[in-house]
């Protein structure tokens, strides 16, 4: 069976970020059927629509690059109960210019991390409903609401808790699944 390629989207910059070492630590344990590989979107001009008719060149770089993936792996942190912006703006320039989604119809996953309780479920929950429109199917279970996410990690960012690495295992046997299921690309 071909493997399908995946786009890891990270929601933060942060050099040391908590969620960027959860997405590695993914990537790890994910089962030989998904190949995946992080995209950066910091360098993302803002979107605005009055540039649609001669876009950027890294807008039009970036929805080349999603084409050519058959799902995407979200992992973000919450900022004030949401989606970082850089975030958001990368939803938000791959699915436009209006009509040309670059996002349309591959199947997604959802994971949030956070140093807090209860794991960024409001980032969580706001990402999944922006990726109804884009038309992003994410998949419903197992929930990754990480939370204290400075307890799991050591010092060269590797998953030090196993139970959260035992998860790890099963979140991502279950997305190759999901996207075995959904993908059809
Ligand atoms: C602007 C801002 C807003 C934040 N709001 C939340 C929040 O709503 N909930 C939460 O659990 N943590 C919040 N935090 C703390 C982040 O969870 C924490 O900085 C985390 O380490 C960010 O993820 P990262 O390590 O992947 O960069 C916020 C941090 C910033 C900078």
């Amino acid at each position: 069976m071909a493997q399908k390629r995946i786009a890891v989207i990270v929601g933060s910059l942060r050099k040391e970020s908590f969620n960027r070492k959860m997405a590695k630590a993914l990537m790890k344990v994910s089962p030989d059927s998904l190949g995946l590989e992080i995209i950066e979107i910091g360098g993302l001009p803002l979107y605005n629509q009055d540039l649609d008719d001669n876009p950027p060149a890294a807008w039009s770089e970036f929805r080349e690059r999603l084409k050519k993936f058959d799902g995407f792996l979200f992992v973000t942190p919450e900022y004030n109960r949401s989606v970082p912006g850089v975030l958001k703006n990368a939803i938000d320039v791959g699915s436009r210019p209006y009509g040309k989604n670059s996002w349309a119809g591959k199947p997604g996953a959802v994971g949030s991390v956070s140093p807090g309780a209860i794991g960024g479920f409001g980032a969580n929950h706001h990402l999944r409903q922006s990726l109804v429109f884009p038309n992003v199917p994410a998949m419903p279970q197992p929930e990754a609401y990480i939370g204290k996410a400075g307890d799991l990690f050591d010092e060269r960012g590797d998953l030090s808790n196993e139970s959260t690495r035992e998860f790890a295992v099963k979140f991502m046997n279950a997305f190759a699944a999901w996207i075995e299921t959904n993908g059809g690309h």
